[in-house]
């Protein structure tokens, strides 16, 4: 098996490769090298130099798997790894220390004016009135995202005995305690906090999270770190945050274009930036070399990978017997996920029916990863989502039995958080998908890309209002399924539309008269499409 190494790499990684695999060490390999070049290869170890392009993977004809070392994948075509059946692997661990050491270095910097004083001493000045700081001792500082990384710039901010407050929706309030953190919302954060310091990661949802109208939420003279992805923060509005004075200061190691360019926020003199060095210690760097490498040889060798970011295609005898419920369990996952909420400790996954015979741990590792993705994005797979679940404190556990009343296969996910327990179960009725139960409820649910779920009175009059209501704002309803605990009591409704309900429509809907609840739902074709 042949081995290419095409980025700087920790000789310890290369030592674990050379005892098994023959090794190409090429780190200054030029873009049009890498492709002429990679079709000799088993596998290709990078870091973020190499960008891993669709080109390079068509050219890799002999490819097997592809390593990043180290957390962000960004650099490679996954989506093309996985359409060719390579397995990507990252090192998700490796450098959790180093960030976080990171982080707190350019938030003790930003308070002391440290690399503005140092610029300042080197050109023969000496203004030390000019640089007087501020104390972290008793300052609230705001975690946003309190994963891996986040849960280490906590412990260490305690130790300089500033007070925390953390946002994270997908953490449950018994874990945060646990770690003993309180929890606030997002715009509680943003209220209170004097620091705020991001470790999110990138995805739809965390784009651009801190932009004009979250900077006007915060404290005067809030100061910003950012150790995680340039595109959490819309560079401009922080811009415009710094020159009104409204924002005192920022820390930036990443950027949106890396390496940024004429960016406006260059030229401020509050702002200090560092060149995506939150990974760069030789700790960090042994650490990712070592874990990327062990995963590689495993791939190779056809063992366990457990930080596979992708996956290539189920076996066909696996396929043929589960496939079609695959989708099923995602769509689970996603259902939960939006109206429910993922701040879960505990999932249990009954499988009743015929279903219970068939090997259905891949079923539930799909209902994982229609839950997970809303929290993580699109690193979430089945090979990886136990894994993810695992390190987020929720313990998943699968039941099946035989014994089954009114349909011939039925899956049932229960999940619970402290003393909060919500049920949701599913099949497949002649090939369709259908939710059979929310809660209380006995549904008919269809599942569909965009969903209106309400709980309401069940009394006449109620489907006309929001049908009206959806009329009104130009929003056409496909169909409609109800289903109810007794007459006269709460009903559910579903409401398959034909696009998606916008935030103010929904608001109108939820203002409507014995309305008790209402979720839009969005499940898109990569959920609902059978795999
Ligand atoms: P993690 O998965 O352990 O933690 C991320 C946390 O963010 C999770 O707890 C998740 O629940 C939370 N989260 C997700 N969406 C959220 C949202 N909308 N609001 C609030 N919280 C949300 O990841 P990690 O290892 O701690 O890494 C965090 C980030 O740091 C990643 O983007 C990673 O790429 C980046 N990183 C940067 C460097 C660097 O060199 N600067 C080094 C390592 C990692
Ligand atoms: C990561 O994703 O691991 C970090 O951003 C560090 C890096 O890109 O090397």
């Amino acid at each position: 098996m042949k081995v290419l190494v095409s980025d700087a790499f920790s000789s310890e990684g290369l030592e674990v490769l050379r005892k098994n695999v023959e090794v190409d060490y090429q780190p200054e390999i030029e873009p049009h090298e890498l492709v002429d070049k990679i079709k000799q290869f088993d596998a290709l170890v990078v870091r973020s130099r190499t960008k891993v392009t669709a080109e390079v993977i068509e050219a890799g004809k002999n490819l097997k798997v592809i390593g990043r070392a180290g957390v962000g994948v960004d650099n490679i075509d996954v989506d093309k790894a996985t359409e060719k059946g390579i397995i990507v692997v990252n090192a998700p661990h490796g450098n959790t220390i180093s960030a976080a050491e990171h982080a707190i270095a350019l938030l003790t910097s930003l308070a002391r004016n440290i690399a503005d004083a140092n610029r300042s001493v080197k050109q023969g000045e000496w203004k030390r009135s000019d640089f007087t700081g501020v104390e972290l001792n008793q300052k609230t500082l705001g975690i946003i995202g309190i994963g891996r990384i986040g849960s280490e710039v906590a412990r260490r901010a305690r130790a300089m005995e500033m007070k925390i407050i953390t946002y994270d929706p997908y953490i449950s309030k018994e874990q945060a305690e646990k770690i003993g953190i309180e929890m606030v919302s997002l715009e509680d954060l943003f209220k209170q906090a004097d620091f705020i310091t991001l470790h999110v990661p990138m995805s739809s949802s965390t784009y651009h999270m801190i932009g004009e109208k979250e900077i006007a939420m915060m404290k005067p003279g809030v100061r910003i770190v950012n150790c995680a992805r340039g595109g959490l923060i819309d560079e401009d509005a922080l811009c415009r945050g710094l020159q009104e004075g409204k924002v005192a200061g920022a820390a930036l190691d990443v950027f949106e274009q890396e390496p940024p360019g004429e960016c406006n926020l260059l030229e401020c003199s509050n702002v200090i930036v560092t060149p995506h060095l939150g990974a760069l210690t030789r700790e960090a760097q042994t650490n990712v070399a070592l874990q990327v490498s062990e995963q590689i040889i495993n791939a190779l060798q056809g063992k366990q990978v457990v930080s596979a970011v992708n996956v290539p295609a189920l076996l066909p005898e696996t396929k043929a017997a589960i496939g079609p419920f695959l989708p099923l369990m995602k769509m689970m996952g996603s259902f939960y996920f939006q109206v429910f909420g993922g701040s879960v400790d505990e999932i249990d996954i009954t499988y009743s029916g015929e279903i219970a015979s068939m090997p259905f741990a891949p079923l539930t590792t799909s209902c994982l990863v229609g839950f997970l993705q809303h929290v993580v994005g699109d690193s979430v797979n089945w090979v990886n989502a136990p894994y993810i679940t695992k390190g987020r404190g929720i313990a998943v556990r699968e039941i099946s039995t035989t014994a089954i009343k009114n349909y011939s296969n039925l899956v049932t996910m229960t999940a619970r958080s402290g003393s909060e327990e919500h049920i949701i179960s599913a099949t497949r009725l002649n090939g369709d998908m259908r939710i059979v139960r929310v809660d209380d409820y006995r549904t008919e649910i269809i599942p569909s890309t965009y969903m209106l779920l309400i709980t309401c009175k069940d009394q006449p009059m109620i489907v006309g209002k929001v049908g009206t209501l959806l009329g009104e704002n130009n929003i056409n309803i496909a169909s409609m399924q109800s289903g109810r605990k007794k007459a006269g009591g709460t009903a559910a409704m579903a409401l398959q539309t034909d696009e998606k309900i916008p935030d103010e429509t929904l608001k109108k809907v939820k203002e409507l008269d014995d309305i008790k609840s209402a979720f839009f739902l969005y499940m898109p074709k990569s959920i609902l499409m059978d795999q």
